[in-house]
């Protein structure tokens, strides 16, 4: 087909069904828009003009242009002018009934050619299909919202689907400028299917008091460069339309993570749908507002004082110690940078210098502040030489052993009074703390890499850590210029346990042959925001890391759905670990 589809019908013209119409319009394409009755029909053309207006306004189109694309747009309320199209998208509310209803007499009106697609998120489309005489020709197509500036589309096939419908409905969403990814039919398809999994644990994790949502938020968007926290994006969604989506889910996998979290349903029992209704996890200035009017900003909070901490001591000399030592000395702090040798702490100062250099080269620093930075830190080979300081940070291997052992022997040399720190990520503080005769000054301190430049630090109190240890880590954080975020010590903390099976959950998609490494990777980034796919974070972090935090998460949870992927235990056996090694996912040595 030279250029798929020249004419197009828009049934139901609301906020997806206006969006697609214009983004058709856009392309060349004739558009009849269909309406439920007269009335609807004028209100969608006044959105349609409105919308097209702010785009002149924002210099997105021209006026010409507009017009053009007015010309083409016809709207109206019988459907059977939907006989005219080559291509149907209906975008009515998400019912199945009424979705069902529509399609059957879609395929009474339309040519046996026409090619007819659904805008559903959440509804089976083989069982809108099924309403129909072509199963053949009827397909999903899910834009996303707001469509013009959103450039993916879920093209989804169910089994009756022919590869030539499917391949048409692709090149036409090209041609609309958008970025087609394959999915089969399953609730959520690929994007949802991945994201309010991850959401539904959010709001668990807020539920259960674990954290709160403003940590919650800051965790996810500090800690993996999310655009938004998962609590702000249920508002924005929609909590209603969040348990909707679950519902279906958990309706067809029966994973209880799909399960929606209770504190879903009671919001939406309550009417609070998030910013549409003005309140939902946070309140609003007003309906459909942004501005959130009592999210507890900065990392200031009221309460018991901190301790007073001058001089720090890092333990260890790989990435995280160098990167942690950088992220104090910078902030004026004296550090002692100790390791198992006095030529390994050197050797850490000198990869500290080369760190700094960098950062002079980029003109993130000067010169004086450089040498003011490495002058402030004192390599030492002995831990004897910790005794005064008044924090001191672990960044040793992550073996809980190495780690006890540690404490034990810092418990023995660190002055009365100074809190003693661990980073681990996977490992349980109070493993930690029980190695000392003063659990109570013992806390987690869990930086991002690379610590200087990931704001984020999980701040995790045990059930024996005094308030005032943890008040000092917070303040301490605040001044060296971290966002501290508070919570307890259970496996993955705040981020990690929320990261990690939302990575399992994709491997497990494409383990089941459900989408491609590429087109789940495309999928989040353009439908998500995300600043890099799952299978290309795997990568970067390393797939026999990854398993060892789900793994990790597993046993701490039993939940059978965080259970490690076992294309992922394959891969690592295979000694396909990422990045590192070359291969992982994507074979990286031969690019
Ligand atoms: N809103 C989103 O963010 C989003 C994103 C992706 C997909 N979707 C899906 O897109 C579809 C449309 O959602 P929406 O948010 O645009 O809903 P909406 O409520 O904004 O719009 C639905 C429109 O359909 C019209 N309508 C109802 N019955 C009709 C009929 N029999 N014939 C013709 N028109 C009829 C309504 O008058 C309304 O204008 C749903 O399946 C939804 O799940 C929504």
């Amino acid at each position: 087909m030279e250029r798929p589809f020249p004419t197009v019908a828009v049934v139901g013209l609301g906020t997806m069904g206006t969006g697609v119409a214009v983004a058709v319009a856009r392309s060349g394409r004739r558009v009849i828009g269909i309406e439920a009755d007269e009335a609807c029909a004028a209100r969608a053309l006044a959105r349609i003009e409105e919308s097209t207006a702010r785009a002149v306004d924002r210099g997105r189109l021209t006026a010409a242009e507009r017009t053009g694309l007015l010309a083409r747009i016809a709207v109206g309320h019988a459907l059977e002018a939907a006989a005219g199209a080559d291509l149907v998208i209906e975008e009515v509310p998400e019912r199945l009934e009424l979705k069902r209803e529509v399609f059957a007499e879609l395929d009474r009106i339309c040519p046996a050619a026409t090619v007819l697609a659904t805008g559903t998120t959440a509804l089976s489309v083989t069982r809108i299909a099924a309403a129909t005489t072509r199963p053949d020709r009827v397909l999903g197509l899910h834009f996303f919202n707001p469509v013009h500036s959103m450039r993916l589309v879920e093209v989804v096939r169910t089994v009756l689907t022919s590869p030539g419908t499917a391949e048409d409905a692709a090149a036409f969403a090209r041609e609309l400028g958008k970025e087609p990814v394959a999915a089969g039919d399953r609730a959520g398809f690929v994007v949802n299917g991945l994201l309010f999994a991850y959401l539904n644990q959010a709001a668990a994790m807020y539920e259960s008091r674990y954290a709160t949502r403003e940590d919650i938020d800051a965790a996810m968007r500090l800690g993996c460069g999310l655009p938004m926290g998962p609590l702000e994006l249920l508002d924005l969604i929609g909590v209603d339309t969040a348990r909707t989506v679950l519902e279906a889910m958990y309706e067809q996998s029966r994973d209880r993570l799909h399960a929606p979290a209770p504190v879903l349903g009671q919001l939406v029992a309550a009417g609070l749908l998030g910013r549409k209704s003005g309140r939902g996890f946070y309140t609003y200035e007003a309906p459909g507002s942004s501005r959130a009017v009592d999210a507890v900003t900065g990392p200031a909070r009221p309460g018991t004082p901190g301790r007073e901490v001058r001089t720090i001591g890092v333990c260890g000399s790989g990435t995280m110690a160098t990167g942690i030592v950088e992220v104090f000395a910078r902030a004026g702090h004296p550090v002692l940078l100790a390791a198992r040798s006095r030529e390994k702490a050197e050797r850490a100062k000198a990869q500290l210098a080369r760190s700094l250099e960098r950062s002079v080269a980029r003109g993130r620093l000067t010169g004086e502040q450089r040498d003011a930075a490495l002058g402030l830190v004192s390599p030492v080979g002995r831990y004897d030489e910790l005794a005064g300081a008044d924090l001191v940070v672990e960044a040793v291997a992550e073996d809980l052993a190495v780690k006890r052992e540690l404490f034990a022997v810092l418990d023995g040399i660190v002055r009365p009074g100074a809190v003693l720190a661990t980073t681990t990520s996977s490992l349980p503080v109070i493993a930690c703390a029980s190695a000392t005769s003063r659990p109570q000054d013992v806390v987690g301190m869990h930086f991002f890499n690379p610590a200087p430049a990931m704001r984020l630090v999980e701040v995790v109190s045990t059930v024996l850590t005094a308030p005032d240890a943890t008040a000092t880590v917070l303040e301490l954080c605040a001044k060296v210029g971290k966002h501290p975020v508070e919570c307890g010590d259970r496996a993955g903390f705040v981020v990690n346990a929320l990261l990690f099976p939302y990575l399992n959950d994709a491997v497990r998609m494409l383990q089941e042959h459900y989408a491609t490494v590429d087109d789940i990777d495309t999928a989040m980034k353009l439908g998500c925001g995300y600043p890099m796919g799952p299978f290309e974070l795997l990568d970067v972090v390393g797939l026999d890391v990854s398993l060892t935090i789900e793994q990790v998460l597993h046993r701490e949870f039993r939940e059978p759905g965080l259970a490690a992927a076992p294309l992922l235990e394959h891969l690592v056996a295979a000694g396909c670990l990422g990045r590192k090694t070359g291969r992982g996912f994507r074979d990286h040595a031969r690019r």
